[in-house]
């Protein structure tokens, strides 16, 4: 299959890694695609984030599937346009996308659905925000509406900080002021025909840039998959991918249905478990990073038919997808300054040595070559991804893995995984 790979981050390096790891052979291009993906797919230069030169191009060059990566690009409507063109797509409508897009959306058609989550407040203006913040409560969770590069969440105990946090996106349109959940984070992913919904293996990322979740959020600095705290809870890990997949995932797909928005592409459900109780906090549009790159990696059945049949809206003509009991550990390497400023470009020393190891898969993001030389051009430059027996195993090869490679101010958490056991 001619396959179309939108993004450049290190979850489209393991999304091409998958689509290789497949019997049928896949011819792969990538748009931009980074220094790793060059290495699995032809890169092309098109502006991913403009529909009709994506639609233009995967026509002309004969596509047979685009898979689209990150957000973006499906908030500005390529799905739409490479559908319209009658190009397979794995990725929703603008429309669909607005689960992510729009908190508000994502609200109100989980309260249609039926599915659990936090009670929120729509609020418009700075006396809505503060009344609303008095119900709800402290620890305060005030949330801009739209997408906002990961800044548009605030959870503080600190009712100044909230105000200010809702006064500053107050002037951007309304925001939701959230009653906080606690208890521990999973994020699971389906993939959905617009119908039927088929679920992946569960997640944890780690989104604070420091060490005991400290520090500012980040796109996440790590993942790992299985959740062995999440089979005890539930019986089985499966017990509890039944629960969100019956209460969370075909509801709000069935919902999308009605609304004459089919959800066609990855449902990414961000969850709060607390005991067995389940709730929502937010959903994305697309497969997420960090979390790809472990989940992926556990994969054992064919990924591009899996893919493919969403696309076309028959996931009940491909076998329901199969994971390994092995585990895998992703470790973000960060450049100097993220999140707060845009690192500088800096040479990557190294890599060879890390892929060398057993177990180890080194995943780019922001990377390029110049001449010989690879380099780190942005915020999250690279995944290491450890995989193994179990999660001690992986972890171990993860960090050791991340300790061969050499990058100038680099930033990363020593603690992902940490203390799961075997
Ligand atoms: N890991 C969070 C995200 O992909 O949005």
């Amino acid at each position: 299959m001619r396959v179309l790979i939108l993004g450049s981050g290190a979850r489209e390096h393991a999304i091409a890694l998958a689509l290789t790891a497949d019997d049928e052979q896949h011819e792969l291009i990538a748009a931009p695609g980074n220094a790793g993906i060059a290495r699995l797919a032809e890169l092309v230069t098109i502006d991913p984030g403009d529909p009709g030169e994506v639609a233009e191009f995967a026509l002309s060059q004969g596509v047979e599937l685009v898979v689209v990566g990150p957000e973006a690009p499906l908030l500005a409507g390529v799905a739409d346009a490479l559908r319209e063109r009658g190009v397979p797509v794995f990725g929703p409508g603008r429309a669909a996308a607005a689960i992510e897009g729009s908190k508000a959306f994502a609200k109100r058609v989980m309260a249609a659905a039926g599915v659990p989550t936090g009670k929120a407040v729509h609020v418009g203006t700075a006396a809505e925000a503060e009344a609303a913040l008095e119900s709800l409560g402290s620890p305060y969770v005030v949330k801009a509406d739209g997408l906002a590069a990961g800044k548009g969440v605030l959870v503080t105990e600190d009712r100044e900080a909230a105000r200010a946090h809702a006064a500053h996106w107050l002037e951007a349109g309304p925001i939701l002021v959230e009653q906080h959940l606690a208890g521990r984070e999973v994020s699971l992913f389906f993939v959905c025909d617009g119908d039927r919904v088929v679920p992946l293996a569960p997640a944890q990322d780690a989104k604070r840039l420091g060490d005991g979740d400290t520090g500012p959020n980040t796109g996440g600095m790590g993942a790992y998959s299985p959740l062995p705290w999440l089979a005890q809870a539930f019986g089985t890990e499966a017990a509890f991918v039944d629960i969100v997949q019956r209460s969370v995932a075909e509801p709000v797909v069935r919902q999308l249905a009605v609304e004459g928005t089919p959800f066609v592409g990855l449902l990414y459900c961000g969850l709060i478990v607390h005991g067995t109780d389940v709730r929502v906090i937010e959903f994305n549009a697309r497969f997420g990073d960090p979390e790809t790159q472990v989940v992926l990696p556990r994969l054992r059945s064919p990924f591009g038919a899996l893919l493919a049949a969403a696309a076309g809206g028959a996931l009940d003509r491909v076998p329901p997808p199969v994971f390994g009991d092995e585990a895998a550990v992703a470790v973000v390497l960060a450049g100097e300054g993220y999140p707060v400023s845009a690192p500088p470009e800096r040479p990557l020393h190294g890599l060879d040595e890390a892929e060398q190891l057993a177990g180890v898969t080194v995943l780019h993001a922001a990377t390029a070559e110049r001449g010989s030389q690879v380099v780190a051009t942005g915020g999250r430059v690279l995944s290491v991804v450890g995989t193994g027996a179990g999660l001690l195993t992986a972890r171990e090869r993860a960090y050791a893995g991340i300790d061969r490679i050499r990058l100038q101010g680099g930033q990363l958490r020593r603690d992902i995984a940490e203390g799961l056991g075997q």
